[in-house]
């Protein structure tokens, strides 16, 4: 596990952070830094808002108040977006995972990766397929480059989503629940990329229900309940002695249920 050093400038800083769709209030006055390196999962039960709190942290959402800071540069400020250009610029430093994996599906894996390189890094063909290729062997899929994206498994599909994200060169990957849409024999390979890219020192957010990941490769774990993070610590401390009877109440259900 690393520790979190706290003079460095956090690679996401959020104060104040506030989400309402119309009337209803998803995310309350959220404040959390996550360091350089560090992995943050986040948990809580569904509805909470842990999607929309990862949204906003790559400017997939846009908040009503609050700011995000990536590398000390603000994506939100008082609840508005940089303009779209500066956005996007940003963005890209941001990789994010989904449970759907959505993937191109008339693309090949390879062409899957090596488009974002392509037109936005304004990499050429040849050094995009070359940088494509090093990470589907990174992910273990080196073999297959030239199939179409229907003829993988899932845990392929998600493995290729995950070299996509890498191709941009992000400095934080945020993952939503990328194990879930998996069958349960396939959640393992998936996992495994995502403790290699730990151990490599990656920044991440990791929105899961894999309790052993949280464990084993969190250097913080955040409960959040009602659109608020409820407490937030180390896995060891969260599991075992949580402070707030809600997290008791939730893990024991989530425990119980796997
Ligand atoms: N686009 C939207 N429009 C309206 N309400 C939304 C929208 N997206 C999310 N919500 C609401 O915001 C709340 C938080 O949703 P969110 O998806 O962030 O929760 P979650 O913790 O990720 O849940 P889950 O574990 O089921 O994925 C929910 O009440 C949800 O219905
Ligand atoms: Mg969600």
């Amino acid at each position: 596990m690393k520790t979190a050093d706290n003079s460095a400038t956090p690679m996401v800083r959020i104060r104040g952070l506030h989400k309402a769709f119309g009337e209803h209030v998803v995310l309350k006055s959220i404040d959390f830094d996550v360091q350089p390196q560090q992995v943050v999962v986040v948990i809580g039960p569904s509805g909470s808002g842990k999607s929309t709190f990862l949204r906003c942290c790559n400017g997939l959402e846009q908040p009503q108040g609050g700011s995000v800071e990536i590398c000390g540069r603000m994506l939100v400020k008082d609840g508005r977006m940089l303009p779209d250009q500066e956005l996007d610029a940003l963005r890209e430093e941001v990789g994010m995972v989904f449970q759907g994996f959505n993937l191109f599906p008339h693309l090949s894996v390879l062409h899957n990766v090596s488009l974002g390189p392509r037109k936005l890094r304004g990499l050429s063909r040849v050094e995009a397929d070359t940088e494509a290729q090093a990470l589907l062997a990174k992910v273990g899929l080196a073999h297959k480059a030239h199939a179409m994206p229907a003829s993988l498994s899932g845990g392929q599909k998600q493995r290729v989503a995950i070299a996509r994200a890498l191709a941009m060169k992000p400095k934080v990957m945020l993952f939503d629940e990328p194990t879930s849409a998996l069958d349960p024999e396939l959640v393992g390979e998936v996992l495994q990329v995502m403790k290699m890219l730990a151990s490599e020192g990656m920044t991440m957010m990791v929105v899961t229900h894999e309790m052993d990941f949280a464990r084993e490769v969190g250097d913080v774990v955040v409960v959040m309940d009602g659109g608020g993070i409820i407490e937030a610590g180390a896995p060891e401390t969260i599991f075992t002695n949580p402070s707030q009877e809600r997290t008791r109440s939730f893990l024991q259900a989530v425990l119980t249920r796997t």
